[in-house]
């Protein structure tokens, strides 16, 4: 089967790929809040540490693995530590693939509908008045049929992308969707850094705060690294095993995690500055991004536009890597299973999309 396996059409196609699985959820949603409420810079610096230590051999380890035995997860420990325990781990990564499938796009519905909301002037009403954001937000992940239906709208694209290929799905709309990301996202840094105040938020992200940094957020930045990677489930491998066998990839693995690492500062800088600038709450923990912000964005001058484009960016940032997540499911039942592409795709991703229903 891997004589006829698929390839990636160029480096910066498989650069782009990797690195929209490694940007997500993880760099704009949780790394500000969690950089916010661990000592800022102090826990940063510990992030930093943990990606250069355990991300950077990590992820050159996984694509090394994918590329060699041009399979993904479960057939590459086969092949490569036959008759041994390894494939179990393969195995498991498939399985947890599938678990934060489920409710990585139920999130990913969320970013859909609010950019709709945005678009639509809807977070006019809720300027300045976070609780009423957080009211319409329970109100709305509560109700039953508004999140089901984004949910499955995003679902639906995922599934759509990865049905037509590694070449012609994943790799070309990642090279659409990876700059498009970078694109807003220097967009929303610049305005919050001219905005009065902004330059507060920097502050409040990058001064290191030693006291705040406990035991526990050294242990966060450690999962963290390994989350904001993609590592350990096998999608690096995945991604990796669609390399050409003399295709360079430390330059590669080196893009890669510089892209991620990078978007997730210019997340937090575009988010507390301007935060700060509107004297909101930096607190706000895992609400920040639904709760505090679309009270926030309405306020600004140009509001909806700004409002919208946040919401865009995190559902492009969720789309790229939630196809990466899908990837690895469909490739185990294309590699050991020998089933077409649309019918691995379309069946897992409908299974996730009904486990996500609960
Ligand atoms: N790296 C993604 C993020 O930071 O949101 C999450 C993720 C994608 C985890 C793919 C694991 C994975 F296989």
């Amino acid at each position: 089967m891997s004589n006829n396996r698929e390839h990636w059409g160029s480096r910066v196609g498989f650069i782009f790929a990797a690195a929209g699985s490694a940007v997500g959820l993880g760099n704009i949603w949780k790394f500000p809040h969690m950089a916010g409420q661990n000592g800022g810079a102090a826990f940063t610096l510990i992030y930093l540490i943990c990606i250069l230590l355990v991300g950077v051999p990590i992820v050159i380890a996984e694509f090394a693995i994918g590329r060699k035995t041009q399979l993904s997860p479960v057939g590459a420990f086969k092949k490569l530590a036959p008759d041994s325990w390894w494939k179990n781990v393969g195995y498991l990564g498939v399985a947890s693939a599938f678990v934060i499938l489920s409710f990585y796009s139920v999130v990913g519905g969320w970013t859909l509908r609010y950019t709709f909301v945005a678009i639509s002037g809807g977070f006019e009403a809720m300027a300045g008045n976070p609780v009423l954001a957080k009211e319409l937000f329970g109100d709305f992940v509560s109700s039953t049929w508004n999140p089901l239906f984004w949910h499955l709208i995003f679902i639906g694209l995922c599934i759509w992308i990865i049905v037509n290929g590694v070449k012609y799905g994943i790799e070309r709309w990642s090279k659409i969707m990876m700059p498009a990301i970078i694109i807003i996202l220097i967009m929303l840094v610049i305005r919050g850094l001219t905005l009065k105040n902004g330059m507060l938020g920097l502050e409040f992200l990058f001064k290191p705060k030693f006291s705040d940094l406990t035991a526990n957020s050294v242990v966060l930045a450690l999962g963290h690294s390994f989350f904001t990677l993609s590592l350990g489930m096998g999608t690096m491998i995945t991604y990796g095993s669609y390399l050409k066998k003399d295709q360079n990839l430390l330059s590669s693995a080196f893009w890669v995690i510089f892209l991620d690492t990078a978007i997730a500062m210019l997340a937090g800088i575009a988010i507390f500055t301007t935060v700060f600038a509107l004297g909101a709450d930096p607190a706000g923990g895992a609400g920040l991004i639904f709760h505090v912000l679309p009270s926030i964005f309405s306020q600004l001058p140009g509001g909806i536009i700004w409002g919208t484009l946040f919401f865009f960016l995190l559902f492009l940032a969720a789309l790229t890597s939630a196809i990466s997540i899908l990837e690895v499911v469909t490739a185990y039942f294309i590699d050991q299973k020998g089933w077409s592409r649309a019918k691995a795709t379309v069946t897992f991703g409908g299974v996730a999309a009904a486990v996500g229903i609960f």
